[in-house]
């Protein structure tokens, strides 16, 4: 998932595709292997519900079906695993903000938010134009591919005033707009909210503090999913 998920991200050179093909025909294989085995031998769990809904609704071929599973898979990894370490490093940056964490834990929603909007993990959402657009003197043709920087809409001064300040009390739009807008909003929303709540908690909450070690976050990439160098911190 990892090799693949490259592919989504500014980082990648042609030299890199051959390796990338290998990993999705792996990764497809995987899909499609857990389906074939839910189908004989249910179980209680998400991936043989889906796959009963499938088989009762018949509306996707086995392709499609495989790939709305290589879409979870992708879509799950790297950018919880990205967001973790940028709203981490983007607090412990700033101590009086990780102290304030540490007193009240009902300002871990908003840092997670604030977090998610300064370096979103995910920086465009993609669309394809079914009609021909004039935009600002630039004609973009039907059938083109369209990457919507959504990088650049969370520091539109006119949602979201003075917007490179980091504000935990800033006021929000109830849907954040890293996750996309519409029918394809990301899936995985509800999980991902958890999962950096979770381990935003769990780091605050411990009884040992984590210290920052002057190294800087670097954040690369500015489509698609984002990429973050390893970041070290220290426990007391
Ligand atoms: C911080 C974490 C995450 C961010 C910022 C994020 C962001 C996004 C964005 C921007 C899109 C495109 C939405 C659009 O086109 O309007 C998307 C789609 C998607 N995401 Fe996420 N995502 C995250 C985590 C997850 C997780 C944890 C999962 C699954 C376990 C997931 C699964 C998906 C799927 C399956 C789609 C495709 C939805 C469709 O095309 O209908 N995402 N995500």
């Amino acid at each position: 998932a990892y090799r693949v998920s490259k592919i989504l991200t500014t980082s990648w050179t042609d030299e890199d595709v051959p390796s990338i093909e290998v990993a999705a025909r792996e990764l497809e294989a995987y899909c499609s292997d857990l389906i074939a085995d839910r189908r004989r031998s249910p179980k209680d769990d998400f991936i043989s519900e889906y796959v009963a809904s499938v088989d009762q609704d018949a509306n996707l071929s086995a392709m499609e079906a495989i790939m709305q599973l290589v879409s979870i898979v992708i879509g799950g990894t790297d950018t919880t695993r990205a967001a973790i370490v940028i709203q981490t490093g983007l607090l412990l940056e700033r101590a009086d903000l990780w102290e304030a964490l540490r007193k009240d834990e009902n300002l871990i929603v908003p840092a997670v938010a604030e977090a998610l909007r300064v370096e979103p993990a995910v920086a465009s959402i993609p669309r394809l134009v079914v009609r021909d657009i004039e935009l600002d003197q630039h004609f973009i043709a039907s059938g083109s591919v369209l990457l919507l920087s959504t990088m650049s809409a969370l520091r539109d001064p006119e949602a979201f005033p003075d917007p490179e300040r980091f504000d935990l009390y800033r006021e929000r739009p109830r849907w954040h707009p890293v996750y996309g807008d519409g029918p394809h909003r990301c899936l995985g929303q509800a999980l991902a909210q958890l999962e950096l709540e979770e381990a935003l908690r769990a780091l605050v909450g411990s009884r040992h503090r984590l210290l920052p070690t002057g190294q800087q976050l670097n954040v690369h990439g500015h489509a698609g999913i984002r990429q973050v160098d390893e970041l070290e911190a220290r426990w007391t």
